[in-house]
């Protein structure tokens, strides 16, 4: 083992994991480890994971069986759990990964320097869960994120609720991810500055319904004014976040919700400079009974209804969705449902999930009805009508010039660079002068595919 023990974390699910791996990180790094430059080098590993389907869940723990049975070669590797999976199975992981170091509980990240340190003496199966009133679920104590890494990534998510109290039917994360629980704006807007002078000029404030904000026992603190006259919590918060961390250029919020979509939240989106002009909205259906089934508080007439108002208060914005396929009891007639919603809701980009039973939650008790081949043909059938639709939307964007944040060399095509627009989309262009990670360019739109746009830059 090394002189400094080095750790990796390896991340799956959403970006609420995301951005409590980059805590995590900090408060390894406060507490004296070094972050290793692979997997392969480190001395501890932590996985934080996600339950919110049953692959997400074998991703984990194939992953962790691989890591603890590795110590054949790599005698002494600390292996850690956190994450929706670990809250989901508590103590019952160590029977399932015998020789797992510890597990912990999203909110009870404070305790991780403590866990790696008896780990590291050689204690196995510790069990630390969520704490029973949830503390302040932030970074404090968790020391400053690192100043301007080279290899910071150029959006960072902070998270603004955590929990939710919503309860669709077909969902897990209520009971692995606890109450909801507003944070503080002071302190969501001390780490939106952390992560800016980290690198990121592009903030995504993070709620599993994030417009639920400040809903239940929060009052929003007396003393910070609302200039612009905002009454509810989120654009109250947006505009405090945009004066108070004017680095970050680009704000965002995510996922909404369309009984949140309100005339007030519509105006912040209009005229605070930093908001962007987009909204991931979550339909998950199409059908009025299929929705009224999940528990989604709305039908699709409310739904378009929301998105009606963005289109109409908010230039140019961009709208994203998921959606389910499979649910039980979803006909053929749901499903062309779902198809014709989709079109007229004119979804930018769309993420299909096939419907998977999760235990206990209270779809879990129908049965899973929907033959897995025919919820594939479904999956398939929506990605290919999304292709055509975005192909047609995004060929609107030719022969306008676009902001564009550059990431980088493009993954699939290193000879070019790729970024993001205001409303998040993927910009391909060749590298220019001046161009560098993390700077806003001009970019010239001359063509378009279902999923990227393809750009000269012009400054
Ligand atoms: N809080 C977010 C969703 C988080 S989970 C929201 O409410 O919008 C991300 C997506 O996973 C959901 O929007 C849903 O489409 C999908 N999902 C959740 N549970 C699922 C399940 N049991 N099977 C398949 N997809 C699921
Ligand atoms: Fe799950 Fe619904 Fe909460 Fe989203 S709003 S996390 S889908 S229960
Ligand atoms: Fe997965 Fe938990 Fe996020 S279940 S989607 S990691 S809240």
């Amino acid at each position: 083992m090394s002189a400094v023990p080095k750790f990796a974390l390896h991340t799956y699910g959403c970006q609420m994991n995301v951005r409590d791996s980059a805590v995590l990180a900090r408060r390894l790094a406060a507490a004296g480890y070094a972050e290793a430059a692979s997997e392969e080098e480190a001395d501890i590993v932590i996985v934080n994971s996600c339950s919110v389907r049953e692959k997400a869940e074998e991703k984990a723990l194939g992953k962790l069986g691989m890591l603890c049975a590795g110590r054949r070669e790599r005698p002494g590797l600390v292996v850690g759990l956190t994450g929706c999976m670990a809250n989901r199975l508590g103590d019952g992981i160590f029977a399932k990964i015998p020789g797992l170091s510890f597990s912990f509980g999203p909110r009870a990240g404070a305790r991780l320097p403590e866990l790696v340190a008896r780990a590291l003496t050689g204690e196995t199966g510790i069990w630390a869960p969520d704490p029973p009133a949830a503390p302040e679920g932030g970074p404090a104590g968790a020391g400053p994120a690192p100043e301007g890494a080279a290899d910071a990534p150029v959006q960072s998510f902070v998270t603004i609720l955590y929990g939710c109290d919503r309860r669709c039917s077909y969902c897990i994360v209520p009971s692995v991810r606890g109450h909801e629980e507003s944070r503080d704006p002071r302190a969501i807007v001390e780490e939106v500055r952390a992560e800016v002078r980290r690198g990121s000029p592009d903030i995504c404030l993070l709620g599993q319904s994030v417009m639920r904000y400040g809903r239940r026992a929060f009052a929003w603190p007396e003393d910070i004014p609302s200039p612009m006259g905002f009454t509810e919590p989120l654009p109250r918060l947006l505009e405090f976040v945009a004066r108070e961390a004017s680095g970050a250029k680009r704000l965002r919020f995510t996922s909404g919700h369309p009984l949140g979509v309100t005339p007030e939240l519509v105006r912040a989106m209009r005229e605070i400079p930093a908001v962007c002009a987009h909204l991931h909205l979550p339909m998950q259906s199409g059908s009025d009974r299929i929705l009224a089934d999940m528990r989604r508080g709305y039908d699709s007439a409310r739904y378009l209804e929301a998105v009606r108002l963005l289109r109409e208060g908010v230039p140019d914005v961009a709208i994203t969705t998921d959606v389910i396929v499979g649910y039980p009891g979803e006909t053929e007639e749901d499903f062309e449902a779902t198809r014709r919603v989709m079109e007229e809701a004119g979804f930018d980009n769309a993420f299909v999930f096939k419907y998977s039973p999760r235990p206990g939650t209270p779809s879990s008790f129908l049965e899973d009805d929907v033959p897995d081949a025919e919820k594939r043909r479904r999956d398939q059938v929506l990605l290919a009508d999304q292709d055509a639709r975005g192909l047609r939307l995004n060929k609107a964007w030719i022969g306008r010039t676009v902001e564009v944040l550059a990431e980088g060399p493009s993954l699939r095509n290193p000879s070019r660079w790729s970024g993001r627009t205001e409303q998040n989309k993927i910009v391909a262009f060749e590298p220019a002068p001046g161009v560098r990670r993390g700077a806003f360019v001009r970019v010239l739109v001359e063509d378009a595919h279902p999923q990227t746009l393809i750009g000269r830059v012009c400054n």
